[in-house]
């Protein structure tokens, strides 16, 4: 029986996990993928059990990705690509192992843990040709992409300055010392990079603003901060930034400021009008004309850009929200994956490399003293 579905093996989102579980939520909102294998957890055998809960075969369900990849490789149905929710440091060596194989990757960020490892994976994926989707989650609100349509259409004018904050309270008490899976692969450098909340959620901030205003800032002063006691990774971030252009910008990032869940919030102003995007009301998208009223624009409403119509599923007013957006990586990455014209800004490979460039100046900033320097 031949399958027109984009065929799928998964490593990570075993049953314990966070973002597994959104992937897969995602893939199957516009029914162009189908997940027929998986290595999906670090116990084998609790990631076969769980394989089988999702309809895996017992064949396709295998102990670990290498296992997975070897096998698929040899089967006349191999899967199309892997997608990749592991703890970071296991990104590069899963990604490698199946670029090589011939698979195309769908992998959860930060890419790699080393600006080494994001360039030589970079390189893997010019070489092989195979496609590379980077799952920056932000990217994929359709207000957030009308934003950057407006940005580069002029309406906001001559960039001055990009607000980006990523907060969460999540990590406010040393909750890594219980145990908690998350929060222990998270404040482990081995496990997690030498960022902590800057690789984790500042990566997502710098992306979100790369997106939107079109340029990336040239250089950066960071103070990074560890302010539950006994962390061995920062856990706080304020940066600020300034973009060849003259503009300017700065990102906050924390994951220890009590009552903030996932708050992301954009603000991007030109010298004739600004914008303003809150992941929290995600369907809204503020705008104001220098001298005139604000102007909430919403999704699928009036003066709604080709990108927001486009990345909409249902009509204005009736919700849509995180997983949606998240649907819509997987929807570009459907379409680059069969070869068509994708029209939207898919995060790749090049994006993985960007976020480590940041991580990597913010680390050199902290270090030499909170100091200006080149991104790159
Ligand atoms: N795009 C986003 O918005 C977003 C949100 C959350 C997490 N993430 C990223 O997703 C990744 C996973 O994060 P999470 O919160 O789901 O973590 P998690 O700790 O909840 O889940 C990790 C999963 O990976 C499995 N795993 C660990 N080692 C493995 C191995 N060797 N083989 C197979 N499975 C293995 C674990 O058993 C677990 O099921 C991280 O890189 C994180 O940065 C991205």
């Amino acid at each position: 029986m031949s399958n027109t579905r984009i065929t799928l093996g998964m490593v990570g989102g075993g049953p314990t996990a966070f973002i597994g579980a959104v992937h897969r939520i995602a893939m199957r909102m516009d029914d162009r993928f189908q997940l027929v294998a998986g290595a999906l957890d670090v116990d084998p055998d609790r990631g076969r059990a769980f394989a089988g809960t999702l309809g895996i075969a017992p064949d396709r369900a295998y102990a670990t990705y290498r296992e997975m990849i070897d096998k698929e490789a040899l089967r006349p149905d191999r899967i199309d690509a892997v997608v990749i929710v592991t703890p970071n440091f296991l990104h590069f060596p899963i990604a490698k192992a199946a670029l090589e194989a011939g698979f195309d990757v769908i992998c959860e960020k930060p890419m790699t843990t080393t600006l080494e490892d994001a360039e030589a994976l970079a390189a893997l994926v010019e070489t092989t040709g195979r496609r590379f989707v980077l799952t920056h989650t932000y990217t994929g609100y359709p207000m957030v992409r009308q934003a950057r349509e407006m940005v580069a259409a002029g309406e906001i004018g001559k960039l001055r300055r990009v607000e980006v904050e990523y907060l969460q309270d999540w990590l406010a008490a040393p909750v890594e010392n219980t145990g908690a899976e998350g929060a222990v692969w998270r404040t482990d450098p081995k496990q997690a990079g030498q960022g902590g909340a800057i690789g984790d959620v500042g990566t997502h901030a710098w992306n979100l603003a790369a997106f939107v205003a079109g340029e990336e800032p040239t250089h950066l002063l960071a103070e990074l901060s560890t302010l539950v006691e006994g962390r061995r990774v920062d856990d706080d971030a304020a940066i600020l930034m300034r973009y060849a252009s003259g503009a300017k910008g700065s990102i906050l990032a924390s994951q220890v400021l009590p009552g903030n869940g996932n708050n992301v919030s954009l603000r991007i102003y030109g010298d004739k009008a600004g914008l303003e995007w809150r992941q929290e009301s995600p369907e809204e998208l503020w705008f104001t004309r220098l001298g005139e009223p604000r102007q909430m624009l919403r999704r699928n409403g009036a003066g709604a850009t080709a990108a927001a119509v486009a990345g909409s599923r249902v009509p204005a007013a009736h919700p849509e929200g995180y997983l949606e957006a998240f649907a819509n990586l997987y929807r570009d990455a459907a379409d680059l994956i069969a070869g068509k014209a994708v029209t939207t800004m898919v995060p790749s490979a090049r994006d993985g490399v960007s976020g480590s460039k940041f991580v990597q100046a913010c680390l050199m900033s902290n270090g030499k003293g909170n100091v200006w320097v080149e991104i790159g």
